[in-house]
């Protein structure tokens, strides 16, 4: 490529390489968190007897940070990197891409504000209050014009599977945003939903249900389709098993919200509809799980040396249980015994912590020093440690909260012949203490691994000489 070609075309990694690192920072802060609230359930004296350090108000922070703040950068990252790679063309909207990083950071430092203080409109996934959220929507208006402006001006003829789940998880997050946020100010801090009854609790969960398949799924998927195949160094297994996945996908998701509301006000057919929806929901997402695992056919020799595709391999099995673990939980009778319980935790956690967070480490892995003009990162090595603390951290976290769940889920049911309750609550809570100590260690153990990713990347990103990070914009 001509020098010319090459200037005109110079990728902006300035805003990747800042979301990059916000990243791995926001993910250590909302686990930290994470590993506090779980030690507060196992020593509750470390409430602090202090309203802003209470779980009430530190379980939304982690939260926030760990899906918005955390996976937010993660998502901003790669979705910017993808497109420009798999476009072959500059991010649009020039100074755009700047604001949606400093905008995002200020949603995410107005949350750290808010919540603490008990700020909160009490909505599950959307707590934050009316003024942050016009912010969010300004913000991720540019992120959709920066996104959708440069597959537009692509110099590629098709546009890859990759950017369709990037460009279904905006535009979903925007409108799932926008109707659950509906809601009448009265103060400056203050506002009332829109929606009242069954119907708010319905729009709630139609709204939570799709965070998680298009905020914490969708959007993954797309860094999925783009780094398995870059690290694995083979297409990916299906493109057109790709594309029935999207479609199947994104049309089943947005069904399944009712399986929240079992047994509540909602009508039952409503309930039975969001049951079904989440039965069907097994095959897309064992569809998109199979042609990730797929890929590396021919290719899982490199399993054995290399860490990051084991981190990415290691996300899809944990992708694929956890869409097991779902359907089965959405069915009345099992959500019967699962609801209220810890079962629900290790579910999240499965997906969280197994799909979301490995996926990103290990896409981040490999973008880090592709943007930074490096040829690896650091140290391979501590890529490995890090693959092992997360792993082994994991499985503690779900093991942990299966345990308690059917324990609790029993005890909670069980009935003397009398028809009284043969255990109070205090005793099933008392059950789950060593499964709450055993979270925590595993959760522990997930934080050092992040420890262990930021001193690696800081070794990397140190280690850079101003010329390499200057290279890293051109196009190969
Ligand atoms: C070190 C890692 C982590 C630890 C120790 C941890 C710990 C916790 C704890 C103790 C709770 C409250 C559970 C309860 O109320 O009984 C929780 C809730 C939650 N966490 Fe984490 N967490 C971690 C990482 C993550 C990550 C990476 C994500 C998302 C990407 C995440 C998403 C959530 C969600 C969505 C909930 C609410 C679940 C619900 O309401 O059903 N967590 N976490
Ligand atoms: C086929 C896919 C899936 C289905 C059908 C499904 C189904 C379910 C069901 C039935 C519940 C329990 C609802 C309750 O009793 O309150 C639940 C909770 C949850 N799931 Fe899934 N799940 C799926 C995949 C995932 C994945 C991949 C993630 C994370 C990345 C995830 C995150 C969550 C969260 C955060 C909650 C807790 C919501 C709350 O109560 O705060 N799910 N899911």
């Amino acid at each position: 490529m001509s020098t010319a070609t090459t200037q005109q075309t110079a990728y902006n990694y300035k805003v990747v390489r800042q979301f990059a690192i916000m990243t791995v920072i926001w993910g250590i802060v909302g686990m930290a968190v994470g590993v506090l609230i779980a030690a507060q359930l196992v020593w509750p004296e470390l409430n602090l007897g202090l309203p802003w350090t209470s779980f009430g108000r530190l379980r939304p922070l982690h939260t926030n940070a760990v899906i918005f703040a955390f996976g937010g950068c993660a998502l901003f990252a790669t979705s910017y990197y993808t497109v420009q790679r798999t476009c072959q063309a500059r991010l649009f909207g020039g100074p755009l891409a700047a604001f949606t990083f400093w905008g995002w950071q200020l949603v995410i430092l107005l949350a750290a504000i808010t919540l603490p203080l008990g700020i909160t409109t009490s909505k599950e996934y959307a707590e934050l209050e009316w003024p942050i959220d016009i912010l969010i929507t300004v913000v991720w208006v540019a992120y959709a014009i920066v996104f959708f402006g440069t597959v537009a001006k692509r110099q590629t003829s098709h546009i890859y599977v990759g950017n369709w789940f990037f460009g279904g998880f905006i535009l979903t997050v925007a409108i799932l945003h926008l109707v659950n946020n509906a809601e009448l100010p009265v103060t400056a801090l203050k506002s009332y939903s829109a929606y009242a009854g069954a119907t708010d609790a319905m729009i709630q969960w139609w709204y939570g249900h799709n965070a998680v398949g298009f905020f914490l799924t969708a959007g993954f998927l797309g860094m999925m389709y783009y780094f398995v195949p870059k690290q694995a160094g083979r297409p990916v297994y299906s493109y057109r098993l790709s594309i029935v996945h999207f479609w199947a996908l994104i049309a089943v998701y947005i069904w399944a919200g009712p399986h929240h509301l079992h047994y509540t006000a909602l009508p039952d057919w409503a309930q039975s509809l969001g049951m079904v929806m989440s039965l069907i929901l097994l095959a897309p997402s064992w569809g998109g799980m199979i042609n990730g695992m797929m890929t590396l056919s021919g290719a899982w020799h490199k399993l054995r040396s290399d860490p990051i595709l084991r981190f990415l391999v290691v996300s899809l099995a944990f992708y694929g249980m956890s869409t097991f673990e779902g359907p089965m939980m959405a069915i009345k009778t099992v959500n019967a015994l699962s609801h209220y319980t810890d079962w629900t935790i290790g579910h999240v956690h499965a997906g969280a912590l197994g799909w979301v967070a490995m996926v990103s480490i290990g896409s981040l892995y490999h973008l880090i020093p592709k943007v930074f003009g490096r040829e690896e990162m650091h140290s391979t090595g501590l890529i490995n440690t890090h693959f092992w603390l997360a792993t082994i951290g994991t499985v503690l976290y779900i093991a942990s909260m299966w345990v308690n769940g059917i324990t609790q889920g029993l005890m909670w049911r069980a009935v003397n012949e009398d028809g009284t309750l043969t255990y109070s609550f205090v005793e099933a809570l008392e059950a789950g203490h060593i499964g709450f100590m055993v979270r925590m260690i595993g959760g522990a153990i997930f934080l050092t691994g992040m420890l262990v990713m930021a001193y690696n990347t800081w070794r990397t990103v140190s280690s850079a000489t101003a010329a390499q990070v200057q290279a890293a914009g051109q196009p190969a």
